[in-house]
């Protein structure tokens, strides 16, 4: 036993990068997705979770707002559970290595490769007011977090897996000219997740972008979680029954309750029999809010402490600092530049 402990100490833990941006509270499609995940990783992985306040001011930024948002995110990455000793959790901001390696990486992107990028389309859509540079090289700076840290998995939803390949093109473009500074990151996805779709129209994903109908947050208290299902969208139907294709609404809290309960989805589903749609609503309530108090009560509790979050984001700024540095250097002595 003592053996296997010590080999394993020995071995070096893969590591885990994520970028979480501090937009506005996350969703309980995000948590059942993802974010609920990491609490499983740290101890298998070596994990860094920075939150990406650099990537959130490529669209305009109310700084209050920036302000209070990102402590919150702090607060929530707490709530869920992570230990800030086991995982590194940072303010991408606090750690200028991020803005230089942008930089350096831009040099070595395309237009024609940011162009291609089908997220740069949709918001520069949505925001024509307000087209940046920064928009359009996003994924660059993104790049550079992944690769500052020489991550080998980057856990990222749908939206992000272009970027996250462009970020492996980059690498080898650079690895191929420098050799040897990189590490190819792969995509991480996990074992259990479960795909939340709108309240509204459960033919898309659940989005915070979306009306407040059509999401649950992780912070809505319970009188707000049970309207919201109430109101869910179902059908002209009784049967309770598992059909995503002809029965989207239903399916999708039955995904929920699932997800939330850890049952399976027959055992589920026979245990409703005869029962109507508020049964089910009922149930799914009663699970968000069980899962979602606690994680609420601990978010109240850190957000009163600003010494502890303090605390927290400069130890996670130092950690993550100093692995950056390692990285930037190299690069940086690779490409030519004078050594200070
Ligand atoms: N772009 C990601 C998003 O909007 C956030 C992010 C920034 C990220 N840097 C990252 C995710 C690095 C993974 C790895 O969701």
């Amino acid at each position: 036993m003592e053996q296997t402990n010590q080999n394993a100490t020995v071995e070096r833990k893969k590591r885990i990068l994520s970028g979480i941006q501090p937009s506005g509270t996350p969703t309980l499609g995000n948590y059942i997705g993802a974010m609920r995940n990491w609490k499983l990783l740290e101890d298998q992985y070596d994990c860094l979770y920075m939150i990406a306040d650099l990537h959130a001011i490529t669209v305009r930024q109310e700084p209050a707002k920036l302000r209070a948002q990102s402590m919150q995110m702090l607060s929530l990455l707490l709530a869920i559970g992570l230990d800030p000793e086991k995982n590194v959790l940072f303010f991408q901001s606090h750690v200028h290595q991020h803005a230089e390696m942008g930089w350096l990486l831009n040099c070595f992107t395309y237009m024609g490769e940011m162009s291609r990028m089908t997220q740069f389309k949709d918001k520069s859509a949505k925001h024509a007011e307000n087209i940046n540079c920064g928009l359009f090289t996003y994924p660059v700076l993104m790049a550079g977090d992944i690769l500052l840290y020489q991550a080998n998995l980057v856990p990222v939803g749908a939206d992000q897996t272009q970027h996250l390949e462009i970020c492996r093109d980059i690498a080898t473009r650079f690895n191929a000219l420098y050799s040897g500074v990189f590490t190819i990151p792969e995509g991480y996805s996990p074992k259990v997740g479960g795909r939340v779709l709108s309240l509204q129209d459960p033919r898309k994903k659940m989005s915070k972008s979306d009306p407040e109908d059509c999401f649950i947050s992780i912070l809505d208290t319970p009188d707000v979680v049970r309207r919201k299902y109430r109101r869910a969208v179902t059908d002209s139907e009784a049967e309770i029954r598992f059909d995503p294709e002809n029965k989207p609404g239903v399916s999708n809290l039955l995904s929920i309750l699932c997800a939330l309960t850890g049952e399976q989805m027959e055992t589920l589903t026979a245990s409703f029999e005869g029962k109507g749609y508020g049964a089910l609503k009922d149930a799914v309530t009663e699970a968000t809010v069980q899962t979602l108090t606690p994680i609420q009560e601990r978010f109240n509790q850190y957000m009163a402490d600003k010494a502890y979050l303090e605390s927290v984001y400069r130890q996670g700024a130092e950690r993550a600092g100093r692995i950056a540095e390692r990285t930037l250097s190299k690069a940086m002595r690779k490409i030519g530049f004078v050594a200070k």
